[in-house]
């Protein structure tokens, strides 16, 4: 790898100050052991926003890694959708990356970097999102990819997508958390890629997490800066991107505020919440609920994700499974289909303008973080089937022109 790609950057601890010549290797403090921080480094920085080439996450190359290869699916310049029915609202529909989720952002940088470091394959723990997008961007980079899931806990869409791309898959007992271990303490030794056969893509890899930030770059092209931005939060590094995304920009003279950061949890499987609110660690021991994307018990990214919240003014609010799937509906009946745990963002700002925390005029962005299709079963069992069977052309007549439809 050439040495130029990731020259803009330093490694920083946020809890020691502890600073680390940028490297795909080391992840975590050698000094205290927190996940550092890839940091931009201003001068090293040139960026002309009026510029800008391309579309879609590498338009924004100047502020992020440069790997040899690139491999690029187009991913990025998802739709912002104003929504009807509530509030002040956009929806940040990410269900239109390449793999149908949020992680394609951050799987075009880091599988880029595993191609150019010269591995063997990459591999990840997953809900089952980041295994799809794994697998398809290592698929193209004609790379391996490991992808180990928790029993039984994977979405159907996502399963087979893995499946598709052509992924070894390895089940685990237990939930996420547990599948996470199993990588980390396979490929990491004191927070430093020692397996270098296997590159890990878990959000763990601050360069992933790159890409995702690009998230930030363009809802301020599109709207400039909103006031708030609700996010869905499981593992916690989607939620620190967007947040690093806003404040680079504030850094570098682009924007003069950065919106409060709303982290929003299913009940059954709250750590963030209960962190924020006092009430012990950043853990739950058996997380529960139907959004299986954000069914984290141990959030590998708590620090960062509450600086996130903490720094920008933010908090983290939980919702009801019950209001997950209401807020699925709501969107749905707009002709937003997305998967529960992406709802949760929407659950979120339902809850919050009814609990008086935002006002209806505050312009709001709610990350929804991937596709409908991911988990079918979700959307079958939670609409009812109201489909009416019939064998005759006259009986399609006598439903349609009769309007009895
Ligand atoms: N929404 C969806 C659809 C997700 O798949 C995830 C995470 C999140 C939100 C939460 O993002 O972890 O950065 O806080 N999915 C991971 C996976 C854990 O394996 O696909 P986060």
């Amino acid at each position: 790898m050439s040495s130029r790609a990731l020259s803009k950057y330093i490694l920083k601890c946020p809890r020691c100050g502890f600073e680390v010549e940028a490297n795909p290797y080391v992840m975590r403090c050698p000094r205290c052991g927190e996940l550092l921080d890839a940091v931009l480094i201003a001068d090293r920085v040139r960026i002309n926003w009026g510029s800008l080439r391309d579309r879609g996450v590498w338009r924004y190359r100047d502020l992020l890694p440069e790997p040899d290869n690139v491999i690029t699916m187009g991913e990025g310049s998802t739709p912002l959708i104003r929504l009807r029915g509530y509030g002040n609202a956009y929806v940040k529909f990410e269900g239109a990356n390449p793999t149908g989720s949020f992680k394609d952002r951050g799987m075009t940088v880091g599988v880029s970097l595993a191609s150019s470091i010269g591995v063997r394959g990459v591999i990840v723990a997953s809900t089952g999102n980041t295994a799809a997008s794994a697998a398809a961007y290592a698929a193209r980079a004609g790379l391996e990819c490991v992808v180990v899931l928790p029993k039984g806990g994977v979405a159907r869409g996502k399963l087979g997508q893995a499946m598709l791309h052509g992924a070894r898959i390895v089940e685990v007992p237990g939930t996420f958390d547990n599948a996470l271990e199993y990588v980390l303490e396979t490929v990491l030794s004191n927070g430093h890629v020692e397996d270098a056969h296997y590159y890990p893509l878990n959000s763990i890899n601050p360069w992933r997490l790159e890409g995702q930030k690009t998230i930030a770059f363009e809802i301020v092209e599109e709207i400039g800066v909103p006031d708030y931005v609700f996010v869905p939060v499981g593992n916690g590094g989607n939620i620190y991107a967007i947040w690093k995304g806003f404040r680079e920009l504030m850094e570098l003279g682009i924007i003069d505020r950065v919106p409060r950061m709303i982290g929003v949890q299913a009940e059954g499987a709250a750590p963030m919440v209960r962190y924020w609110r006092g009430l012990g660690e950043a853990r739950v021991d058996n997380p529960r609920t139907v959004a299986s994307a954000i069914r984290i018990g141990k959030p590998v990214n708590w620090f960062r994700a509450y600086r996130a919240a903490k720094y920008s003014g933010g908090m983290f609010i939980e919702v009801s499974d019950e209001e997950i799937l209401t807020a699925q509906k709501v969107l749905g009946r707009e002709g937003i289909g997305v998967e529960p745990a992406s709802a949760a963002s929407l659950a979120g700002y339902i809850r919050a303008l009814r609990e008086g925390l935002v006002d209806a005029r505050d312009k709001v962005v709610l990350i929804a973080t991937g596709h409908a299709l991911k988990d079918p079963d979700a959307l079958l069992a939670g609409n009812g089937n109201n489909a009416i069977s019939i064998s005759s052309i006259d009986e399609l007549k006598a439903l349609v022109i009769n309007g009895k439809i």
